[in-house]
């Protein structure tokens, strides 16, 4: 059955943590869902993992729907939650209604996931009064890491530590149904955890979390350009994958694939033809 914004919160209140992996197409939603993952990420991490950036900037509306659309055919029964791009929500917050809404009816998804804190919070009430589910994302945000100082653990110091909490509660009063927090030391999110009545969904950010979520790509060993602190790699599909395409290549060249039990016969008056 699917997961409802509902039966999420109550997971926090019955203690049972949450699983988030992303998923870009049908046929890894399919996966994901059938081994027991509760909600499906359509990350914009899609730029890297799958479209070639080097980074999530280039992301784009058409991009976000066409690939929510994919990951809910494989999944009808998914809870999932898609990235709003960078620029379809920092303009105005009539432009994220208008996009909001699209990723929901173009691209089939149950929830939205914004980054930014203190300045988003009037964007995520307007969202969430649109009928539209919001988890908030805060901590370390891809999307802006260049103010950031880059790829760096967020809310290290006593200041950027309480400006977390404060956010993340300043969120949640904004009416986001969960908080995600990249990048946190895992006191601090353990803190904000404690804090908060929404459930907190960590990367990055410790057990303290109410649940978490890392990159499919990562977890099975299939992105081999970047490996952050935080990813456990629980396979090594990229050697698995390598050995059965060299294989395949080596086979083709010297004429063993495809044998006789992998090719059609003709019938025997098309053979008698052909002898002619
Ligand atoms: O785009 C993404 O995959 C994400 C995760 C890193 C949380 O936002």
């Amino acid at each position: 059955m699917r997961k409802t914004v509902k039966g999420i919160s109550e997971s926090k209140q019955s203690g049972t943590k949450l699983t988030m992996l992303t998923a870009y197409d049908a046929s890894m939603s399919a996966l994901l869902t059938k081994n027991g993952v509760d909600m499906l990420l359509v990350g914009d991490s899609l730029g890297m993992v799958s479209l070639g950036y080097d980074s999530t900037i280039s992301v784009t509306m058409e991009d976000m729907i066409h690939h929510s659309a994919a990951v809910r055919r494989g999944a009808p029964d998914a809870f999932v939650v898609t990235d709003m791009p960078y620029g379809s929500y920092h303009v105005s917050i009539e432009d994220a209604v208008f996009n909001g809404v699209r990723l929901m009816k173009e691209g089939g998804c149950d929830a939205v996931k914004l980054e930014g804190g203190f300045a988003y919070c009037d964007t995520v009430k307007a969202l969430v009064t649109a009928g539209v589910s919001v988890m908030a994302h805060i901590g370390l945000t891809p999307q802006t890491a260049t103010q950031l100082g880059g790829y760096k653990v967020q809310g290290n110091s006593p200041d950027s530590a309480r400006r977390l909490m404060k956010e993340a509660q300043g969120l949640e009063e904004a009416g986001a149904f969960a908080v995600l927090m990249e990048c946190v030391p895992f006191e601090v999110a353990a803190a904000i955890t404690g804090q908060l009545s929404v459930p907190t969904i960590g990367i990055g950010a410790g057990a303290g979390c109410d649940g978490q979520v890392l990159v499919t790509n990562d977890i099975l060993g299939l992105f081999a350009q970047f490996t952050p602190k935080f990813v456990k790699k629980y396979a090594d599909l990229s050697t698995v994958a390598g050995e059965a395409v060299s294989q395949y290549c080596e086979e083709v060249r010297s004429g063993s694939f495809p044998d006789e039990s992998r090719s059609f016969s003709a019938s025997f008056e098309t053979k008698t033809l052909l002898e002619k």
